[in-house]
């Protein structure tokens, strides 16, 4: 049993107050303003992620932009969404679509122009949409004028980057400096003829790493986060935040002795290159200068960071907060949906995933959940198209922040068969025609499908950047709409139910209910409780909730799935449920 999962800023008995308010009346009735006032508007938010290239295309280009995004901002609303994060909106050359950025200040022109930005800007505040930016500093593009100042070893600019002389072999051949490879395979440094060093890309050769270890880098890149603070950004979601730095010894990484292949990212460990204790000081060091935008300019809401880093527990808890109380990330990305569970795990899998991070998070934080993002597969290809409604439905009724990525409102599918012709991935790229399916990302990226027009309404170009997947025609948002039943009415459902001062503040407990079955419920003493029930397995599934519910009186159906036997409102046994595959259910105790 966990206390509420969220700062509470009201005295407590006007929070006594508002419960009695809402005694009596359904708890999902009580409107949004009445919990908001105990809790700032990120600790409960679900987070969209867009992925602009594959949007909305305004322009016929085939690829997807600003203007496109504003297009679709009234979905957005229509849909309940609150905050969305954008992935790179910069300029850039795009070898990693957008996160080689060549100039931190400018918009990437086939994305639109700064005006079209603002035009975004202000729309979403009408709205009431906040915007987060993904903010890119590990590396920029080598087409960066930085990076072209360090390799001319311009006065100011020699160490904006990580330069090392060449190691000389036995027969006097120039060697990298050690056995550091890049997470896109192959070693992570690259011979500059100019320079006549090696510089570090963690990622690709297109992105080299700054050097976080001169305190010009760091000014520049808090003037970066200043520059989109006064444009009015609510926050930034930090990209490969945990590759910032890197051991200045240069000592070679240990080998994992998970593969033979010493250009994989895998065949060594990277004690040296990932995680180091800089990292949190300088995730402490954008807190603070978060904190301080917001108090100078507390007509704004306040600005936040959301930090990408695949990560051990311990460390991504010390995001939120250190051993000495200082804080850091508000939101440390938690993946664990995407890296610890999977078609396979059972009841008892995914409730251990749930505790470990509630366990883990110092207390008086967020909890965050992702279920999705554009570097891994959809929800439907991890865990199976019929397991779309179940795992939204886990990811919008647990305590704290959801972060969904685009297109999962309608279970979209990978686009698992595309050609290597149409791959343009760099790490599918780079391991080539034999193993790109392995590691290509382009199958979770492809467009947005609106409805069942050519190129599912995301274009009207010949040829779209990537292709749209086939299915379209019958998985779009319109047919979804029109449909009486749809996974997106039921993320819909969902993220109207979030609204309920339940979901925000009510106590948290989970168990399994069996090795298949697991639940878990939101309470207050003496009201509705909202109990969610999900069966993992591919087999139905016949359970007894009355233990875990404690004496229930009436259970009654708040959302059920797509292919559920189950309508809204039908009232359940709790002592002989019966639950099909993949079935998730949302329930009210009353
Ligand atoms: C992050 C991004 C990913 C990108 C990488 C390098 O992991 O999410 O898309 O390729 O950083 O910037």
């Amino acid at each position: 049993m966990y206390a509420p999962l969220i700062r509470i800023r009201i005295p407590l008995f006007s929070l006594l107050l508002a419960l009695l308010l809402c005694q009596g009346s359904s708890m999902s009735s009580l409107v949004k303003s009445d919990a908001e006032d105990f809790i700032d508007w990120w600790q409960h938010t679900v987070f969209y992620q867009i992925y602009p290239r594959s949007f909305k295309d305004s322009n016929g280009d085939g690829i997807g932009d600003l203007p496109g995004i504003t297009s679709k901002l009234q979905y957005l609303a229509e849909t309940g969404i609150t905050a969305t994060w954008l992935s790179p909106i910069f300029q850039s050359p795009m070898v990693d679509f957008g996160y080689d950025i060549s100039d931190y200040r400018q918009i990437q022109p086939e994305y639109g122009t700064m005006e079209d930005f603002e035009q975004l800007i202000d729309k979403a505040y009408e709205l009431g949409i906040k915007i987060i930016l993904d903010f890119v500093p590990n590396h920029s593009s080598d087409e960066h004028e930085w990076f072209k100042k360090s390799a001319a070893k311009e006065p100011g600019y020699e160490d904006y980057y990580v330069w090392v002389d060449p190691k000389i072999d036995e027969n006097g051949d120039r060697q990298p400096p050690n056995n550091w490879q890049s997470v896109f395979y192959g070693s992570a440094w690259e011979w500059h003829e100019g320079r006549q060093q090696y510089y570090l890309h963690q990622f690709t050769k297109e992105q080299p790493d700054l050097n976080y270890r001169n305190p010009a880098v760091v000014q520049a890149m808090d003037d970066v986060i200043l520059f989109w603070l006064n444009k009015g950004v609510a926050g930034f979601r930090i990209d490969a935040v945990n590759h910032m730095f890197e051991k200045e010894s240069l000592e070679d990484e240990p080998l994992s002795g998970k593969t033979k292949d010493p250009l994989s990212y895998d065949y060594t460990t990277h004690i040296y290159t990932k995680d180091l204790p800089e990292v949190l000081e300088m995730v402490q060091h954008w807190r603070h200068l978060l904190d301080d935008f917001s108090s100078k300019h507390p007509e704004g809401p306040t600005r936040i960071m959301m930090t990408e880093a695949y990560a051990g527990l311990t460390t991504l808890a010390d995001y939120y907060e250190d051993r000495n109380g200082v804080r850091g990330s508000q939101l440390p990305f938690n993946f664990h949906f995407i890296t610890d569970v999977n078609g396979d795990s059972d009841a008892r899998d995914f409730v251990y995933n749930v505790e470990k991070w509630l366990i883990y998070m110092p207390r008086g934080h967020a909890a965050n959940w992702v279920m999705g993002n554009h570097d891994n597969p959809r929800v439907a290809s991890r865990f199976g198209p019929s397991a779309v409604d179940a795992m939204n439905m886990l990811l919008m009724t647990l305590p704290g922040v959801a972060v969904t990525y685009n297109g999962e409102e309608l279970g979209m599918e990978d686009y698992r068969d595309m050609r290597w012709e149409d791959t343009v991935d760099p790490p599918a790229r780079n391991v080539g025609e034999q193993l790109f399916r392995n590691v290509s990302r382009d199958p979770e990226r492809t467009p947005f499908q609106w409805n069942n027009a050519s190129h599912a309404g995301f274009s009207e170009a010949t040829k779209t950047w990537l292709p749209v997947h086939p299915n379209y025609r019958e998985l779009n948002l319109e047919a979804q709409k029109a449909a009486p039943k749809s996974h997106y009415k039921v993320y819909k459902a969902l993220i109207e139910l979030r609204k309920s001062a339940i979901m925000r503040l009510g106590r948290f407990t989970i168990e399994p209910i069996s090795r298949w079955v697991f639940a878990f419920k939101r309470s207050f003493a003496n009201f509705d409780s909202i109990i969610t029930v999900i069966n993992v397995s591919d087999k139905e599934q016949l359970v007894n909730l009355s233990e875990f519910l404690n004496q229930p009186k009436k259970l009654v159906v708040e959302v059920a799935g797509v292919e559920s036997a189950y309508q809204p409102g039908q009232s359940l046994a709790a002592i002989a449920l019966s639950l099909a595959p993949h079935e998730g259910l949302v329930c009210r105790l009353v």
